[in-house]
């Protein structure tokens, strides 16, 4: 899509509610653009709107706390659906009764009565099975609603109003539709397709959200946003930021520097082999090996909070102290960095931008409005304050798998974008106890095995993350050979989720888990005993530290 075409876009408004977040794949896997925002940040001037999804919440519409918006801002102008808590909400406020339901009305349903020819359910079968999930209900619709659906339970589990609903300002293609089901979940069978119903054949989205579309709309507008500037990016070997600076390599070329710093705390042989990853790409990247100043600030330090500050101060130090050399240098002919390809002719001053790969999620955390931060990790925090630059985050509206998707569609190789996510402090927060290079050197070697095996067997793209933790205040005793042993265990983590924020242990094979167990035993010396992570997320997390 050029960027001189409207990109269509479905508002979510957020009450909430665990599953908005879900509304949202669900819809940009139907190749529709889609924002969700706080519900009382709707964007009234926005021309690009094309429909409105009021989402759920833990609230009841008559819970004092309960989140309140203005419906005239959108109802009569565009196609709006209320999902659970968001039906409840404008059945509520139209006129209509909501009560508390006699028994909460929780798990699966069938839609025993349906009007298939509502455009919201075309397409149904009946007695479709939907997922339920909500203790108040709806006991009166208001003037103009019909009910389209219904369970043996829940009378009215689906709404309608066509016409001349509020203040007589609705018509047929921007009515009202409510639903006390979730359709965005999994348990929903037919949830896909009523969603499909709402954005393509009552909102009217093109369905062209695309990695292609993406790549070429925001090449255009990085291009447009940046101008001649010169644009520093920090990269970590990981997807996000890789995709970021190649996309931003299209956009602008060699006015992208990225600097990829070695804290010493990476996976084995990483540095060298994200390096050569890098300039295959065609990447203006410099790498710095800072890992003496890491591991020397970190010396003895073994509580883990205490060991991500140090690594990320760290880490901002170098990273500013080679901006400043790099902006100090020729910006012709030879760049600095010995890996660096030329400078383009023509470009002058230094760096005005701080490019990351921020993705949605995220973002979306840090817009939750119920105030209950779950968790905030960022590898590059605090960068910005401290370098007045300005910021650029061209996957800020991306999911992970969108990410990965754009960097297909870019022709980055597949084992970059499969990669498994790695946290910022690397194997810094994989050692329990204090950090020393040998422990280091040790651990590496074990996680090699553990991730090589992985892959030998199939299992790598099957599972979200998995790497090996090192106990390394704990000795227990083995026998090797005729030798009694007194070493460290190691435990082997390895995790199945789709965002990393709840999680599930893998099930790996038993014959899998001896194998590596027995190469790690035999072939890591300072190991002697190897374990197997049996912990979900929540309430363990998927890092030790
Ligand atoms: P937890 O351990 O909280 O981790 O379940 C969730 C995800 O975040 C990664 N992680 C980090 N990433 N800096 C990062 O960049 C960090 O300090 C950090 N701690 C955890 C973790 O690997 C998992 O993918």
């Amino acid at each position: 899509m050029a960027s001189n075409v409207q990109r269509q876009k479905i508002i979510i408004l957020d009450f909430g509610s665990q599953t908005t977040q879900l509304i949202a794949r669900r819809l940009r896997e139907l190749d529709t653009f889609c924002e969700i925002l706080p519900y009382n940040k709707f964007p009234a001037a926005d021309p690009d709107v094309i429909g409105v999804i009021l989402a759920g919440s833990p609230y009841s519409v008559y819970d004092p706390e309960a989140f309140k918006v203005d419906l005239n801002q959108f109802v009569g102008r565009l196609p709006v659906l209320g999902i659970c808590y968001g039906a409840q909400y404008m059945s509520h406020v139209l006129g209509g009764k909501v009560e508390p339901a006699p028994s909460r009305e929780y798990g699966r349903a069938n839609l025993t009565s349906i009007d298939l020819d509502n455009p919201l359910f075309r397409g149904f079968e009946k007695g479709s099975q939907v997922w339920m999930s909500h203790g108040d209900t709806i006991t009166a619709l208001p003037e103009g609603f019909q009910c389209i659906a219904s369970t043996d339970s829940v009378k009215y589990a689906a709404y309608w109003s066509g016409e001349e609903a509020v203040n007589g300002k609705s018509s047929n293609g921007k009515g009202i539709w409510g639903v006390q089901f979730h359709p965005e979940v999994f348990h929903s069978l037919q949830g896909t397709l009523l969603l499909k119903n709402f954005v393509v054949d009552i909102c009217g989205s093109r369905q062209d959200w695309s990695p292609a579309n993406f790549v070429e709309t925001t090449v255009a507008e990085l291009r447009e946003q940046i101008g001649s500037d010169r644009v520093i990016l920090g990269l970590s070997g990981g997807v996000d930021s890789s995709v970021c600076a190649v996309l931003l390599n299209r956009a602008i070329g060699d006015q992208l520097t990225c600097i990829f710093v070695n804290h010493g705390m990476l996976r084995k042989d990483e540095y060298q082999n994200v390096m050569k990853d890098y300039e295959c790409l065609g990447l203006n990247v410099v790498g710095v090996d800072a890992s003496q100043k890491f591991f020397a600030d970190l010396d003895g330090v073994t509580d883990p909070e205490a060991k991500r500050k140090i690594i990320g101060r760290d880490f901002i130090e170098v990273f500013n102290a080679e901006v400043k050399t790099l902006s100090n240098s020729p910006l012709k002919g030879e760049n600095p960095g010995k890996n660096s390809l030329p400078l383009r002719e023509g470009l002058e001053g230094s760096y005005r931008w701080l490019a990351q790969g921020t993705i949605y999620p995220d973002r979306i955390e840090s817009l939750n409005i119920t105030g209950k931060v779950i968790k905030s990790h960022h590898n590059v925090g605090g960068l910005p304050e401290e370098m007045h630059l300005q910021l650029c985050e061209p996957l800020k509206w991306l999911f992970k798998d969108e990410v990965r998707r754009v960097g297909r569609q870019l022709g980055i190789p597949e084992h970059l974008i499969g990669r498994h996510p790695f946290p910022g402090p690397g194997l810094a927060v994989r050692i329990l106890g204090a950090v020393t290079p040998e422990k280091v050197r040790i651990l590496q070697e074990a996680d090699d095995i553990f991730i090589q095996a992985l892959r030998d067997w199939g299992l790598y793209d099957q599972i979200w993350q998995a790497g090996v933790i090192l106990l390394s205040d704990v000795r227990s005793v083995g026998v090797m050979g005729d030798e009694r042993t007194y070493d460290n265990p190691v435990a082997l983590r390895a995790v199945t989720s789709t965002d990393a924020m709840t999680a599930d242990w893998a099930h790996l094979p038993y014959d899998f888990l001896a194998k590596v167990s027995n190469d790690i035993i035999n072939k890591v010396k300072g190991i002697n005993r190897v374990c197997y992570d049996i912990s979900s997320k929540p309430p363990s997390t998927i890092e030790w530290e």
